[in-house]
């Protein structure tokens, strides 16, 4: 059974916590919360008997736990990831791993020096059974280009309009559409369509600094993908997939619940069924591969990553999206 640790006490950990659990694999026994009060506060939503901590070093460098799950503010993962690695911990880290691609090669340091550690992404979605189904798809058919859309309009963005400052909402902590809802759609591209030769970014910037919706444009040579993030606005847009006189048309590229193939004799419905919890497949590959002992399968979901923070750090850069840690 692997022991698990977690920071970050909002309600995306409770769901992977159950996810976990839900494996078979992962019991909890560490949290740490910046107040005692709040880490107690969320251990008693479990009958695990589990430490807390208000103190990051000493929570990291106990023996508590043997993974550690960082669901805190984008800017903080990087920096957690890297003092867990070098307490020797397991990482299950939330999207985004790295608020600038730069600070993979600190993480690629620590790895090396503690190769038995192993570190994930937690981008939920690229573990789904519908997102292999697309990929796999892809791979049978001639693409010529997709369309795709990630638009919620964010329960925070009220706060942000009365004038407080949501984490999500501000670049000290890497907040903004692409790197809090774009990322699902950059990982959906390269995952299935590969790294882009050309990749832009063109933003409708807020005051706060971030970015509140904005339209990717990635370039295959012989065909484009074109796609669109945002926080500010609600959008009910489906995405597709195109194949000359046929389309893959799918519900939402970040939960794939609906995949209708439609050619000019019909509709055929390609999805299989979704779990209910949708961090219950990225449970099960963390599980499964920290306990088989599979190095190359995380080295291959890293690779992955480093791909897509590549890409999304270079269109931020070029769109002139700031981030406090950038110049280091
Ligand atoms: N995979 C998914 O489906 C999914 C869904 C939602 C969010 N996420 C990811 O999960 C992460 C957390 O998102 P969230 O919306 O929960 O973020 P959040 O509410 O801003 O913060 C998450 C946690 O971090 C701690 N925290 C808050 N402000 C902090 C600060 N100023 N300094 C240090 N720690 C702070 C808090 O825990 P304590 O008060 O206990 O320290 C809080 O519960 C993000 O990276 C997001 O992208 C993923």
């Amino acid at each position: 059974m692997l022991r698990l640790g977690i920071i970050g006490t909002n309600w995306i950990t409770k769901q992977f916590i159950d996810a976990a659990q839900g494996t078979g694999r992962f019991e909890l026994t560490a949290v740490y919360s910046r107040h005692l009060d709040k880490a107690q506060e969320f251990a008693t939503n479990y009958d695990d008997e589990v430490a807390l901590f208000d103190d990051l070093t000493a929570f990291l460098n106990s023996s508590y736990f043997d993974v550690v799950y960082i669901a805190s503010p984008n800017s903080l993962h990087a920096a957690q990831t890297l003092a867990a690695v070098n307490a020797g911990k397991h990482v299950i880290v939330e999207k985004p791993m790295v608020a600038n691609v730069a600070d993979f090669a600190a993480l690629d340091a620590a790895m090396a020096a503690h190769p038995d550690v192993f570190v994930f992404e937690a981008a939920r979605h690229v573990y789904e059974e519908n997102f292999h189904r697309v990929r796999d798809f892809i791979a049978d058919h001639q693409v010529t280009g997709a369309t795709l859309v990630y638009m919620k309009y964010s329960s925070r963005y009220d706060a942000y309009l009365a004038g407080r400052e949501p984490n999500v909402f501000t670049t000290k902590f890497a907040g903004g559409a692409m790197m809090d809802l774009g990322v699902y759609l950059v990982y959906a591209a390269i995952g299935w369509f590969g790294v882009p030769q050309h990749a832009t970014y063109q933003p409708t910037m807020l005051q706060s600094g971030v970015d509140g919706t904005g339209v990717m444009h990635f370039s295959y040579g012989d065909f484009d993908v074109n796609m669109i993030c945002g926080k500010t606005t609600q959008s009910y847009l489906p995405s597709e997939i195109y194949f000359g006189k046929d389309t893959l048309r799918l519900d939402a590229p970040e939960s794939i619940t609906q995949m209708d193939f439609t050619t000019p004799d019909g509709t055929q419905q390609l999805a299989g069924p979704q779990e209910d919890n949708p961090m219950a497949p990225e449970a099960a590959f963390f599980g499964d591969t920290i306990e088989g002992g599979d190095h190359e399968a995380c080295a291959r979901q890293l690779q992955l990553s480093r791909q897509v923070h590549q890409v999304i750090t270079n269109m931020r850069v070029a769109a002139g999206i700031k981030f406090p840690g950038d110049e280091r």
